[in-house]
């Protein structure tokens, strides 16, 4: 069953349907889980070894093997921060980024429908997903990117797994608004998080980390927020599983935006439980750069139900926390997913996050998604003959 957030008014599982008809807000699965935990042991680590939690048709399963991904202990800047670090790395997923989890859900429900074309606006990610899961179902797929602000990885992902790419004058919320309005034509099916299948697939964060944990919960959950479904998704996951009573906790749903794109900790400030779009979002963590999130009120539900806390991040600080997490623990992210670490940083120095506290990053998209900007971060190699005189006179004096 399909079920309004704010009204509660009910839908058919079936039908395509993105907000309320009743009072616009957004939906989302009612799902419940009467399964043991012991039935995922012995299954291959992917996300459908949940399958009895995700809400379609097994014999429609589009899949590139996505979820499973590493859970890295953080020993080295956990000490540093005077935290028990964890850190959750969805660049691991087959087209580098956390998306893989909702799209391989969002295109077998599209299976299910019978619906032939896909479509998503998208920073990237979504697009580079979209794209490849398409292909893998055999879909036409449109993508709406905003013109000039999409990083270098994901716009050859999106154009090599044959997605017909529309680059649009205009930002993000403009290129979503305007493929909303194609998909409410029924020119395609939506696959942007408002489709609340994406956020089915999404919400195995959530089922993981509690698993990776031993079926205990963190403290906190922090990760960089956009256009808000992960959040939303992530503390649906481990609600469910808190509700089955396969863990006796919840953590702490933590959002971190960037400085000039933060509708969402704007609203949290000031206690609302919507947000006011930012008319122009920068940073350059282009992935997160949205000023009108449509899953926010699921956000700020999460974030106060869950006690739990949203801040901001400069560029600066990102692309510190980007090459702090890199150097000291070898784990390569784009820029947005760094926020969560600069959050981290930042919500200890603040005192917000207590000394000692259990803490899972979750960090969302992987280094080599954004070359360009890794690059101007570093300096230049030393260009040099393979003389071994003066490569050995070279590196003696460093
Ligand atoms: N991190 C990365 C790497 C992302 O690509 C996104 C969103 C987010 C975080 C934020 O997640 O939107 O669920 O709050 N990227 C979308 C895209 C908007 O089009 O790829 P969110």
């Amino acid at each position: 069953m399909i079920r309004c957030v704010s009204c509660g008014a009910e839908y058919d599982d079936d039908e395509v349907i993105y907000t309320c008809e009743k009072c616009g807000s957004v939906l989302e699965l009612v799902s419940d889980i009467d399964v043991s935990k012991d039935i995922f042991d012995g299954r291959r680590d992917t996300l459908w070894k949940f399958k009895e939690c995700i809400p379609v048709d097994e014999s429609k399963i589009v899949s590139l093997d996505e979820g499973g991904t590493p859970f890295c202990k953080c020993d080295k800047l956990g000490e540093e921060l005077g935290v028990n670090l964890y850190v959750k790395v969805e660049g691991s997923n087959p087209t580098g980024s956390f998306k893989d989890r909702g799209m391989t859900v969002g295109m077998t429900k599209a299976m299910e429908l019978g619906v032939s074309t896909v479509g998503c606006a998208s920073t990237g990610n979504t697009s580079a997903s979209l794209a490849a899961y398409a292909a893998r179902a055999g879909s036409r797929c449109i993508v709406f990117l905003p013109s000039g602000k999409v990083a270098l990885g994901k716009l050859a992902q999106a154009m090599f797994h044959g997605a017909e790419v529309m680059s649009i004058n205009g930002n993000f919320d403009e290129a979503l608004e305007a493929m909303t309005a194609l998909a409410l034509e029924k020119h395609l099916y939506l696959l942007n998080s408002i489709n609340p299948y994406r956020l089915e697939g999404q919400k195995t964060i959530g089922y993981e980390i509690l698993r990776d944990l031993d079926w205990q919960s963190p403290d906190r959950i922090i990760l960089p927020v956009g256009n808000a479904g992960n959040i939303s998704a992530i503390w649906k996951g481990v609600s469910e599983f808190y509700n089955a009573g396969f863990v006796k906790d919840l953590p702490m749903m933590t959002g971190i935006q960037a400085e000039g794109a933060c509708p969402v900790t704007n609203a949290f400030r000031k206690g609302d439980r919507r947000v006011v779009p930012v008319e122009n979002p920068e940073t350059i963590a282009t992935a997160i750069r949205i000023g009108a999130p449509v899953s926010d009120i699921k956000a700020l539900n999460a974030i106060y139900d869950s006690n739990g806390y949203s801040e901001t991040v400069s560029d600066e600080e990102i692309l510190d926390a980007q090459k702090l997490l890199a150097r000291t623990e070898g784990i390569g992210v784009e820029p947005a997913s760094a926020a969560s670490i600069a959050g981290l940083k930042k919500l200890v120095d603040q005192g917000v996050i207590d000394k000692g506290e259990t803490i899972t990053c979750v960090v969302t998209g992987h280094l080599l998604k954004d070359p360009n900007t890794a690059i101007d971060a570093c300096t230049k190699p030393t260009e040099v003959d393979a003389d071994i005189d003066t490569l050995r006179k070279l590196l003696m004096n460093k």
